[in-house]
């Protein structure tokens, strides 16, 4: 299978480049810049691309690859497109100034074309693109063909005289360039890369593969009832049959009758070994009186291993024989790029593999290659259904993250209401597939109200409804005023407590998509 490697610099957009590449049928992964040697020895690299970064390029400590690593790959005819910063990374290596914030710019601008190049082979002369940079580069390097400029960029891309480095200063992978995907077409076509991405041949390669692996022995896995453990699950289940057992721990954090919804979802897959663990008593009673967001997020983490620990102990007395635990990790939930994840998020991996360590099993983590939407393609093979598939995306941690402060039954009660009265309007509505998640958020703090002739004071609710792609970066959503107005009409009558309720007009970044 060919290949592309994606060299991360540390830009938000590295995972999007990966995924742009996949789209097109063509395998790619993600490399640090600092351990780029791999690349020299691997047969299937056809092409390297090169990511944006935030850094200047003449900093002391930026992130940087060697001129002579860059002529191993020409001489390897390995094809390079720089992006943002790499494109000035590439003047630098090859004797260009770099200007510091003289042409900067952020955001739309047109792009023009001034050269023939297959870069740009069946596109426009003139095109919008995506800008986001403080230093441009001051003159093209000797052996470098200026091909692009914009209004305030003079040098906005360049090909190398052998036609083996493309260098761009915009963005190709952004929604908002135009003719993006046609760009890395374009460069995939020149590299001569075959689009072998063949899921479906994965799949059978992973099931043959998990078989052999496994062999005769017992899966252990901590079954969610979201996409990425269920898919996980049922890919171990296709390949061992009844030997993985699946627990559920039922932390109470869940919204209404969700407990019910995920067993008989797992039941209808014919999994035949669910344990569903009743823990909400243990999660209240350890949470009570706790206010700040870390510590809230660490006893839930340390209550879940404990039960996930006792219930194992339990089970392996019973019927033995288990040598793995297996996890639904994807792959944005290891490879870390610009953007800073959670602390939770970061160390999941690591986590994963304490937790498997100390049950005395090894780690399986058959979805680590692929991005949500192979995922969902996946789960759609193996035959599970769009009720499954579609489901948004809930955190682990629940509930625990959308009630701000300290969490007791009665705010519990009030974010489940909440939840529901959202869900079932938003159901109806035609935009509802177009969302990466709507819900509630119980705020910390209270507010006047009038009701009848009488002053309240009670709840705010926040309403955060987002699009995106991998939740990696987000926009809210522009919901019509009427939708909103009926869900807010419908909590404040339906919920006393509540006596307000507004809507969150934030991205992300800067910020997130949860609020603890
Ligand atoms: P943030 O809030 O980091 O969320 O912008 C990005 C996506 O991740 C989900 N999320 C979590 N999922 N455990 C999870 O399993 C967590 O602790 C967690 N925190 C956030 C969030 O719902 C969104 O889709």
């Amino acid at each position: 299978m060919d290949k592309v490697f994606v060299i991360n610099f540390g830009s938000q957009y590295t995972h999007l480049i990966a995924r742009r590449i996949r789209e097109l049928g063509v395998y790619s992964e993600i490399i640090n810049y600092d351990s780029v040697e791999r690349i020299l020895t691997d047969d299937s690299v056809k092409a390297v691309i090169l990511s944006g970064g935030p850094r200047s390029v003449d900093e002391i400590d930026a992130p940087k690859l060697e001129r002579d690593f860059i002529e191993q790959l020409r001489e390897r005819n390995i094809k390079i497109l720089a992006i943002c910063y790499s494109h000035q990374l590439i003047a630098y290596l090859f004797s260009s100034e770099i200007l510091k914030g003289i042409e900067r710019e952020f955001g739309a601008t047109n792009f023009e074309v001034i050269r023939d190049t297959p870069l740009f082979s069946g596109m426009p002369s003139k095109f919008r693109v995506w800008m986001s940079h403080n230093d441009s580069v001051k003159e093209v390097p000797k052996g470098f063909i200026h091909i692009g400029r914009t209004e305030n960029c003079k040098i906005a891309a360049m090909e190398s005289i052998d036609g083996r480095i493309f260098t761009l200063q915009f963005h190709p992978e952004v929604g908002h360039t135009q003719y993006g995907t046609r760009i890395f077409e374009n460069f995939l076509r020149i590299s001569r890369v075959r689009k072998d991405w063949n899921l479906e041949k994965i799949i059978d390669e992973k099931v043959e593969e998990i078989k052999q692996k496994v062999n005769e022995s017992k899966v252990l896995i901590a079954a969610s009832g979201g996409v990425d453990s269920t898919v996980a699950a049922y890919l171990i289940w296709k390949a061992i049959g009844d030997n993985i057992y699946l627990v559920f721990i039922d932390t109470g954090l869940m919204r209404d009758g969700e407990v019910d919804e995920v067993v008989s979802n797992l039941r209808d897959l014919n999994f035949r070994n669910i344990i569903v663990i009743n823990a909400k008593d243990e999660f209240l009673r350890a949470l009570r009186g706790v206010n700040d967001p870390e510590k809230k997020r660490l006893i839930f983490s340390k209550v879940y291993v404990n039960i996930l620990k006792k219930t194992f102990k339990e089970l392996n007395k019973k019927v033995g024989g288990f040598r793995y635990l297996a996890q639904g990790t994807i792959y944005p939930d290891r490879i870390e790029t610009g953007i800073a994840q959670k602390e939770a998020d970061k160390i999941k991996s690591h986590h994963n593999v304490i937790l498997a360590h100390t049950l005395g099993l090894e780690i399986i983590e058959p979805l680590k290659l692929f991005y949500k939407d192979e995922v969902r393609k996946i789960g759609k093979m193996l035959g599970i259904s769009d009720r499954i598939i579609k489901r948004k995306p809930f955190p682990g941690p629940g509930l625990l993250i959308r009630i701000l402060g300290e969490i007791t039954e009665d705010k519990l009660r009030i974010i489940k209401k909440a939840h529901r009265i959202i869900e079932e309007a938003v159901k109806e509505e035609q935009f509802y597939d177009k969302l990466w998640q709507i819900f509630p958020v119980l705020l910390d703090s209270k507010s006047v109200g009038v009701i009848g002739d009488r002053r309240t004071y009670g709840y705010i609710i926040a309403i955060r409804a987002v699009i995106s792609d991998d939740g990696m970066t987000a926009e809210f959503a522009k919901l019509p005023w009427d939708f909103l107005e009926r869900i807010a009409t419908k909590i404040v009558n339906e919920i006393k407590e509540v006596s307000r309720v507004v809507y969150d007009i934030t991205n992300k970044p800067p910020a997130t998509i949860e609020y603890e």
